[in-house]
């Protein structure tokens, strides 16, 4: 199969995967819940939005093209938050955590969860420590292409539940639009590098296991926030 199809298909399988549609993210987007509800969700999930630029810098030297440090620029742009780091996505989603009103230690001193941390370590390893295509496939379609399709979810469980203002709210909103990006920018990349079927296949498991711990990342905060697994 030629590499765009290839990424279509990919990406059409990472739409209807079950991470991206978890129960979690429908009972969030449906559900009356509590700020405490909230404020669980957020101090999880910052934990992941905080080391994800991370994966990037270690996966840069492990991409054998000239041009993957051009590529990345834009994206990286956006992460650090282009002139200044207090636009920096850690630095907007803290403007959230502060919008449901948590003192700035909260979210050094919250307890991971087990799977929390799990999600971590495994992508700390997927982006480091594999093929430089796993990788690949764990940050490009299976972050940045999921995301906005998991984000909706979670912006609808926001506005029905509290009245945040647009800016406390600008980490999710805008990553609806500059993760749609950002993945076209992967796939500039990544086009270059799957002509084989082997490296193909080498991109889907990388979006696969990935998508594996972001299951259980939602399995985990469905059990913290609603008190129930599942
Ligand atoms: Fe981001
Ligand atoms: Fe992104």
């Amino acid at each position: 199969m030629d590499a765009q199809s290839y990424i279509k298909g990919l990406e059409d399988e990472i739409l209807h995967h079950e991470a991206v549609h978890h129960p979690f993210l429908k009972r969030f987007a449906s559900e009356s819940l509590s700020l405490e509800q909230i404020r669980t969700f957020g101090l999880q999930h910052y934990q992941l939005v905080r080391i994800f630029v991370n994966y990037m810098t270690n996966l840069l030297p492990l991409i054998p093209d000239k041009e993957a440090a051009d590529l990345f620029r834009t994206v990286f742009d956006d992460e650090f938050g282009q002139h200044t780091i207090f636009r920096s996505h850690p630095a907007l989603y803290r403007n959230f955590l502060k919008g449901l009103g948590l003192p700035e230690e909260a979210w050094g001193r919250v307890a991971f969860l087990p799977e929390t941390t799990l999600y971590i370590e495994a992508h700390k390893k997927l982006t480091r420590d594999e093929d430089f295509l796993i990788g690949l496939g764990a940050v490009g379609p299976a972050h940045e292409f999921a995301i906005p399709t998991m984000f909706e979810y979670l912006i609808s469980g926001f506005k029905n539940n509290t009245d945040l203002s647009d800016e406390v709210m600008e980490y999710f909103d805008f990553h609806i639009v500059q993760d749609k990006e950002h993945a076209v920018v992967f796939n500039q990349l990544i086009i270059r590098h799957i002509e084989t079927p082997e490296s193909q296949k080498l991109l889907r498991e990388g979006a696969m296991r990935c998508l594996a711990f972001r299951k259980a990342f939602w399995d985990g905060l469905y059990r913290a926030v609603f008190g129930e697994s599942l």
